[in-house]
Formats: C-alpha cells, structure tokens, sequence
C-alpha cells in the first residue's frame, strides 16, 4: 500500500520528468508554452508512465490529447502529470481539461496554474467539479524557467529578456581593436548556444555585428535547426550584405530594428538579402526599447536573449527591462591584462546590478556562469 510519503516522492519524482520533457520543444511553441503531460498508473508493480506527450512544434495539439492516445485504456483512473494546468476554453477542439475528464483519470498533478484570463483556475475548477483530485505541489520555480517567455507573454504583455554576457574575472567583454575575443571556454560557448535554441529571438547591437561578424546561431550537433530570429538595433544603416547577419539571412532569419528614414537602396538590399527591416521609434537618437519590445511581442516573439555589446547590455538593464542574467565568467580569458581599447562590461563579479538576486551558480569547463533574477517586488 502507497503512504502519503512515497506519493509526494512519485509526484514529485514525475512532475520532474515532465518538466524535463517540457524543455523539448523550448522556443519552438510559437505563442503556446511548451508543456508536457505524463500519464502514470500502477499496474501491478508500482507506477508506470503509460502515455506522454509535449506540445507540438508550432503549439498544437496541446500535450494532453496525444498522451491519452497513447495511454489508451490505461488513461481510466491514471494520475496525470502536467507543468501547467490544462486549458478550459474551447475553440475548435475540446479544452484540455475536458479530454482529462472525458479519458476518466483519477488525480491530476501541475506545477502551476495558468495565468491565461481564459483559464487562470478555472481548468482545475472543471476538473475539480468532475470528482477528480487536483494536485499542485511545488514545482514553481523549474516551471515558471521553462515557460518564462509565455508567462511574461501573459502577465507584462512583452516578451522575457535574458541578458547573457561573457566577462573576464575583472568585467571586461571585448577590445575595440581585436574583433572576437576569447573569453568563455568551449563548455560555455555550448551552453550559450543550448540558451539561444531556448529563446524566440537574439538581439544585438550593431557595434557587435560589426567588430565580431558573429552568426548567432544555434550550432549544437542535431539541433543546427533551432537557430531563432536574430535581431539587430543598426539606426545608422551600418551593417552591408558582406556581414553574416546579412548574408546568411535566408537561412537564419534576421530582422534589423532601424530607422524609417534608412536610405532606400539599403532598405532594398536588406529585403533582396531576405532580412526582415522594422521601422522603430527612437528615443535620444537610439532605438526606444520598450516600443520594440512591444513590436517583437506583436510579432509572436515571447522571450529575447540580448547577447551584447556593452551599450545595448546597459540600455535595457538602465531602462529595467531585463528579467534575468546569465553571466559566465572565463577561467581562462585570451585577454592581455592591460588593454587601452578594453570594452568594459556594465556589470561584473564586484558590481552586479542591486535589483538583482543570484539564484544559481555553475561551473562550465573552466568558467563559472552566475544566474541572477530580478528581484520580486
Ligand atoms: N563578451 C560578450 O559577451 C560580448 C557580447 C557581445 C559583444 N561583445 C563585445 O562588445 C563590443 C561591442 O559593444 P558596443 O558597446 O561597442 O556595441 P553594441 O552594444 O553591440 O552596439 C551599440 C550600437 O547599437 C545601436 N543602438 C541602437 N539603439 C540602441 C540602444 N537603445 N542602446 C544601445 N545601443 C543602441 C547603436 O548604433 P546605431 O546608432 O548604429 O544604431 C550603438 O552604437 C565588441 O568589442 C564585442 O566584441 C562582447
């Protein structure tokens, strides 16, 4: 017979697993979160995972229909484990919690409740009214990581901005006259590109596009198509087709954020180059960030990774627009010591923004990657 201590163990041991399966399909969700439902029974030998899906690429089906398919008969008195409480509103299929029902599971456990007004409670409540146990248990914190870009979607109407950042142990993050530099190590560079797969767009400023000629891709072995929109502020119509964000635009979309009044022939050679162009509004002769966000976000965009440089990296932590750093930190920099044309970083290991609290610290090869969070209010 289970005791209360080894179903908090099972619960908490599948809700787990689901939020690993949730991570699958990160950043390719469209406007939908990507959430994972996992249906477990005992079916003689202790609990089993009888059927388990994630949200599709491009958002539907939602993940419980799928796992019920899966699980067929073994759906009837089943728990069923799912990161965020189904949906409840019907459009042209049934809402999630419905099919719950209707399939005849006992118990259902979720990390969080939806925020979405169409449904914020009102799924638990159905299911709930349907005889069956609804379980949330503590799972928040891993939950609200994985769906940080719907979530900030559904509360701020904007999308969630990670600031990522490479410094050297005394807050340095480039040269003005060496391009690229080598400060993170191969483990990081790994990670960084992972985070990239994980988020909708990519964003830097032109003074990065110009001295590294980076591409910004996601270049992971079998994940080479998880590349997201990379975004560049240019207002002074800087970047030509020679640069990688132009030149492979075809294959990884770009969108430059510039100026209505670009010059036409470069408008022209943007477009026949296959880069999206917005027109932006500006404040103090730079890009108004917040109006661009607005813009990305109508554009379907839920979470931003601002990769740099120093200027773009102080503008939004200035204008307070960043929800989460990540910085790692090189353990073995290829970086000379004294250097006039050292780019600083805004932050660094002695002065990490106030408003910010460190919630994770990890050691990637030789570097270490700080994760911090915007304090709650
Ligand atoms: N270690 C790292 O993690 C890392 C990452 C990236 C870059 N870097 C290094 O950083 C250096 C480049 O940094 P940077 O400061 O020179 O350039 P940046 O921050 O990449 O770009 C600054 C440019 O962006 C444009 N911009 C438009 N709107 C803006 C806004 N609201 N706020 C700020 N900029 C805006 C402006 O150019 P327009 O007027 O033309 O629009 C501005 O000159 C390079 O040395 C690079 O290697 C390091």
């Amino acid at each position: 017979m289970n005791t209360a201590g080894d179903t908090q163990a099972h619960d908490k041991r599948f809700l787990d697993a689901a939020l690993r399966l949730a991570r699958k399909h990160q950043g390719l969700t469209g406007t939908n979160p990507s959430v994972a439902c996992l249906l477990v029974k005992d079916l003689g030998h202790g609990p089993v995972v009888v059927g388990s899906a994630v949200t599709a690429l491009g958002g539907r089906p939602h993940a419980e229909p799928p796992a019920l398919d899966e699980a067929g008969v073994h759906a009837k008195n089943a728990t069923a484990y799912v990161t965020l409480e189904p949906c409840a509103h019907h459009g042209k299929t049934p809402p999630c919690a419905q099919t719950l029902i209707d399939a005849g599971i006992s118990r259902i456990v979720t990390a969080i409740a939806d925020p979405d007004e169409r449904v914020n409670g009102k799924g638990h409540q159905m299911m709930a009214d349907a005889g069956i146990e609804i379980c949330q248990i503590d799972g928040g914190a891993a939950a609200r990581r994985v769906m940080a870009g719907y979530l900030a979607a559904r509360s701020e109407k904007r999308p969630f901005v990670t600031l990522k950042l490479a410094i050297t142990p005394d807050g340095i993050i480039g040269s003005r006259n060496r391009g690229n530099m080598k400060i993170s190590c191969t483990a990081s560079n790994r990670q960084t590109h992972l985070s990239r797969a994980r988020h909708d767009a990519i964003l830097v400023g032109s003074g990065t596009a110009i001295a590294d000629d980076p591409n910004l891709t996601c270049r992971l072995p079998g994940m080479e198509t998880r590349s997201p929109l990379r975004v560049v502020l240019d207002l002074k119509a800087r970047l030509t087709r020679e640069h990688q964000l132009i030149s492979q635009a075809i294959q990884f979309p770009t969108l430059i954020a510039g100026s209505a009044d670009a010059p036409a022939e470069w408008q022209a050679m943007l477009r026949m180059s296959g880069v999206q162009f917005l027109a932006c509004e500006t404040q103090d002769g730079q890009v108004a960030l917040p109006e661009l966000l607005d813009d990305l976000y109508a554009r379907g965009i839920q979470s931003v990774m601002v990769e740099g440089g120093a200027a773009v990296a102080k503008s939004f932590l200035d204008e307070d627009l960043v929800d989460e750093i990540i910085v790692h930190v090189g353990g073995d920099p290829e970086y000379p010591e004294t250097d006039i044309c050292a780019v600083k970083s805004p932050l660094s290991m002695q002065n990490l923004p106030a408003n910010f609290e460190l919630c994770q610290t990890l050691q990637f090869g030789v570097d270490q990657s700080l994760r911090l969070q915007r304090k709650k209010n």
